[in-house]
């Protein structure tokens, strides 16, 4: 018989370009995925609106980042990819799960707590019980598996509190999450502060590499990435600790070339970084260029970015609209003729 595969699931808030670090950490390694679990990926646009947007900003970011999952190898028959907005009972359950997660909670959230002190002029209230959404979005699908970075996991031990206290009430209607810890993908830093990750941004920031930025700004940012001031035959070898910017530049060269750190070290064992950079810009220019032409080609076909849409939102509804039916006759609510 065959088993019924695990769900996973994670939301992507459309809030900025993706980068060279979330592809080469995360995105590139979410095909495979496809086989071993049920996967959802949504565009958060919900969410999004807890910071102020430009409606067309957010509006174009929402479908190219969906074009740019798909460019990336993401295959829209194998995975459910969808935008969250046209899944009303995310807001919904949203609601209900809003009534069942305390205050008290809530205003223990270190990202609630981060965000307002930076944005002290819109602390509203979709930030302050945003964790409610996230958890009914998690929720709602029976998700198994949550694969989210450190901001994140506050968010999901939340989830898995709410949907206890819910379940404790009413039976067993939640699956109880867990955050998911992918296998290391590469941990890319940011070109001119190796110190730090290479993060998806909205503004410029010469330290990071844009999916879907032109050849010549991607060999530019490299001439510029911060090395160290060694020189000589064997400069260019892996050392994390004593030469930052050189080893997060190894490690893009090999994660694009498919070629082990000794073996990049061997290849340029006799040159300096000059010609090392430019090894490594045109690594990446070659590696996201079929993305690239992809994603373009997708962004260009409005009736296929529709139907995708359309095929992803029917998809998941069908499995939300089944909870949220569980749940609005649970707690009382009178059933639609
Ligand atoms: N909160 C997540 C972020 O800011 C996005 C998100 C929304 C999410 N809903 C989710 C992630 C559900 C995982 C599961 O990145």
């Amino acid at each position: 018989m065959e088993e019924k595969k695990k769900v996973m699931l994670s939301g992507i808030k459309p809030s900025g370009d993706l980068t060279l670090g979330s592809y080469l950490g995360a995105i590139k390694n979410w095909a495979e995925r496809a086989e071993q679990f049920d996967c959802f990926y949504f565009m958060a646009d919900l969410h999004a609106l807890t910071e102020r947007q430009d409606p067309a900003e957010l509006r174009r970011h929402t479908l190219e980042q969906l074009a740019q999952y798909v460019a990336c190898g993401l295959d829209p028959e194998k995975n459910t990819l969808f935008i969250q907005s046209h899944v009303p009972a995310h807001a919904q359950l949203g609601w209900v799960i809003n009534c069942f997660t305390m205050f008290g909670e809530l205003s223990r959230m270190t990202q609630f707590k981060d965000k307002s002190a930076k944005n002290a002029e819109n602390i509203n209230g979709g930030l302050f019980t945003y964790p409610a959404l996230m958890a009914a979005d998690i929720l709602i699908y029976q998700a198994d598996y949550v694969p989210v970075g450190d901001d994140q996991r506050q968010h999901v031990e939340l989830t898995r509190d709410v949907a206890r206290r819910f379940n404790g009430i009413y039976g067993d209607v939640f699956k109880i999450p867990e955050p998911y810890i992918p296998k290391i993908g590469a941990r890319i830093m940011d070109l001119l502060d190796p110190e730090s990750k290479m993060s998806k941004s909205d503004d410029i920031g010469n330290g990071r590499i844009k999916l879907m930025d032109r050849p010549e700004d991607i060999m530019r940012k490299f001439k510029r990435a911060v090395t160290d001031s060694e020189t000589g035959a064997g400069c260019i070898r892996f050392d994390p600790v004593n030469k930052p910017g050189v080893a997060n530049l190894i490690q893009i060269y090999a994660s694009c070339t498919g070629e082990t750190f000794e073996q990049v070290e061997a290849e340029f064992a006799g040159h300096g970084y000059g010609d090392f950079k430019k090894a490594v810009g045109e690594s990446v220019v070659e590696m996201l260029r079929p993305i690239q032409t992809e994603a373009h080609k997708l962004m260009s076909d409005k009736a296929y970015l529709d139907e995708l849409c359309r095929k992803g939102a029917e998809k998941a509804s069908y499995v939300a609209e089944k909870t949220l039916r569980k749940v609005y006759k649970k707690v009382g609510l009178v059933p639609k003729a």
